[in-house]
């Protein structure tokens, strides 16, 4: 069965799988959990909740006890790192982590992959192309990805972080260390968005504390 996602819609559900965007979660989430359900949101809207677990079952499940009716799942970029990142944390410790992602428009969501494909039939059959899109919408000034590389993911921050590459440095420290802000984990992201519609790749150098530790 099909049916709009009100309030009243969460009756009777046991697990919500939420996807719809931030806004919508932040808004329907809470009615979730006061009506029993077991929420797990694939938006950014509570992964910085302190209240809140941010889990990734191959990491931190342990995590999950926490919970209050809502937990987050980070960025996917976020995700394939601290998989592999996980071991090594556990044998060697880490002092610090230097990422660079190569992320696919579809990252950006439908209508940014639907641009992309439009970009690139525009190209080839050698119109000018219309950019709406990316690198993110809230932006005044829009750039074609198509044959192109855009070294911004969502908006920039004061620090000069783009927010994507925020989410990276603060989600890792939070499901590695419980701490958004733990400062004995260095970790610096750049996030670039590339011409491919699927699959996003990721270049990670890192640091341990310990060379020689042993299991
Ligand atoms: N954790 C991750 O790795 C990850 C990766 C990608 C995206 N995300 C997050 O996932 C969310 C969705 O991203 P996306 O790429 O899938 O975006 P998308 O392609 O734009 O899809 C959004 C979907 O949400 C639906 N929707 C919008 N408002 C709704 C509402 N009020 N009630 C029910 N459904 C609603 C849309 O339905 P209609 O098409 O009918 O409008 C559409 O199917 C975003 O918050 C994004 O940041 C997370």
């Amino acid at each position: 069965m099909i049916e709009e996602a009100t309030a009243d819609a969460f009756d009777g559900v046991d697990i919500v799988l939420a996807s719809a965007g931030g806004a919508v979660s932040k808004r329907l989430l809470p009615e979730a959990v006061k009506r029993g359900a077991v929420c797990i949101d694939n938006t950014s809207a509570f992964r910085m909740d302190p209240t809140v677990p941010l889990v990734v079952p191959e990491v931190n499940p342990e995590q999950l006890r926490k919970h209050q009716g809502i937990i987050a799942n980070p960025n996917c970029s976020t995700i394939q790192m601290v998989v592999a990142l996980k071991p090594i944390f556990e044998r060697f410790g880490l002092k610090q982590v230097i990422v660079s992602t190569y992320q696919a428009a579809s990252g950006a969501g439908q209508s940014a992959l639907n641009e992309f494909f439009q970009e690139s039939r525009d190209y080839l059959a050698g119109k000018e192309m219309t950019a709406n899109i990316l690198p993110t919408a809230s932006d005044k000034k829009h750039y074609p990805l198509a044959f192109n590389l855009l070294p911004q993911i969502d908006v920039f921050e004061e620090d000069g972080y783009t927010h994507e590459e925020w989410k990276m440095i603060h989600e890792t420290k939070k499901i590695l260390l419980n701490d958004m802000d733990a400062e004995d984990l260095k970790v610096t992201a750049t996030c670039v968005r590339v011409p491919v519609p699927i699959s996003h790749g990721e270049s990670v150098y890192i640091e341990v504390n310990d060379e020689k530790a042993t299991a």
